[in-house]
């Protein structure tokens, strides 16, 4: 295993939900970590959170979708990390509903944050990893990616063509010693699986964001010679 510890991050999203839960917990393992989003109230509040760890944490606020926004900002962010180490890809949206009832700009957006929002972000922290000289991507898909379904057109489209991406971003990069790692959760509870209706979150029964989070800290910390490629994570008897 190695330590997180003085390890640079950027997590995108992570001023709530999942992200969040993952920028807390490798600053509780000693990595300095900055956090990404739209909300700005919230990405003040959790980096206020990150430096009571006693780790250094910087915010951005940018929307995925602008690739000229996305590479000045993480530029930005490497600058004040003062390098980095690990991207959590995890940004993205939910938006649900029948092929007939979404409207097609509906689900162009979905398309357009969940795919080329990820596509833009790791190919902005690429030639920083590259410049380190190893490095690790996480690209959050979804089960939902594995497999489409009722209501989920637009969503398990962009999963599914991300998990494409995110594998063969694996194939170029490894080369360079970046691992890049392709994760297919079920429902966890977060704003975006409880306005779905996915679930009510029950925290006796369903995933809660600390378990992904958990999940994503062991696989950073597995010895750099192994890779987790992909992986699943569900709830046992939701
Ligand atoms: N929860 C689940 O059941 C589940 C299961 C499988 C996969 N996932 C995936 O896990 C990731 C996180 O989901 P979550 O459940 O934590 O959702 P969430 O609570 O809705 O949070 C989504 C996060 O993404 C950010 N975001 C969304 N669109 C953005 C954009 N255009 N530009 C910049 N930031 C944007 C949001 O930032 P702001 O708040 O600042 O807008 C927020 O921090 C997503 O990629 C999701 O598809 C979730």
């Amino acid at each position: 295993m190695q330590t997180l510890k003085g390890k640079k991050v950027i997590v995108t999203g992570g001023g709530r939900g999942l992200g969040k839960a993952v920028a807390l917990l490798l600053a509780a393992d000693g990595a300095d970590v900055a956090i990404t989003g739209r909300n700005e109230e919230h990405l003040k509040t959790v980096t206020s959170e990150i430096e009571a760890l006693g780790v250094n944490a910087a915010y951005a606020v940018f929307n995925v979708d602008d690739e000229a926004a996305v590479k000045t900002n993480i530029d930005k962010l490497v600058a004040q990390l003062g390098g980095l180490d690990i991207l959590i890809n995890n940004a993205g949206i939910g938006n649900m509903g029948s092929l007939t009832d979404m409207s097609s700009a509906d689900w162009k957006q979905v398309i357009q944050t969940n795919l080329f929002g990820a596509y833009h972000v790791a190919m902005a922290a690429y030639p920083h990893l590259l410049q380190n000289g190893q490095g690790d991507v996480v690209n959050v898909s979804s089960s939902a990616g594995l497999k489409g379904g009722a209501g989920m057109s637009a969503y398990a489209a962009s999963k599914s063509a991300l998990i494409s991406l995110s594998q063969s971003m694996m194939a170029e990069w490894r080369k360079q010693n970046i691992r890049v790692i392709t994760l297919t959760p079920s429902t966890i509870a977060s704003d975006m699986s409880i306005t779905a209706g996915l679930t009510n979150g029950d925290p006796e029964k369903v995933l809660q964001p600390e378990d992904f989070a958990e999940w994503v800290r062991d696989i950073l910390k597995m010895n750099r010679r192994a890779l987790i490629a992909n992986g699943s994570i569900f709830s046992t008897n939701p």
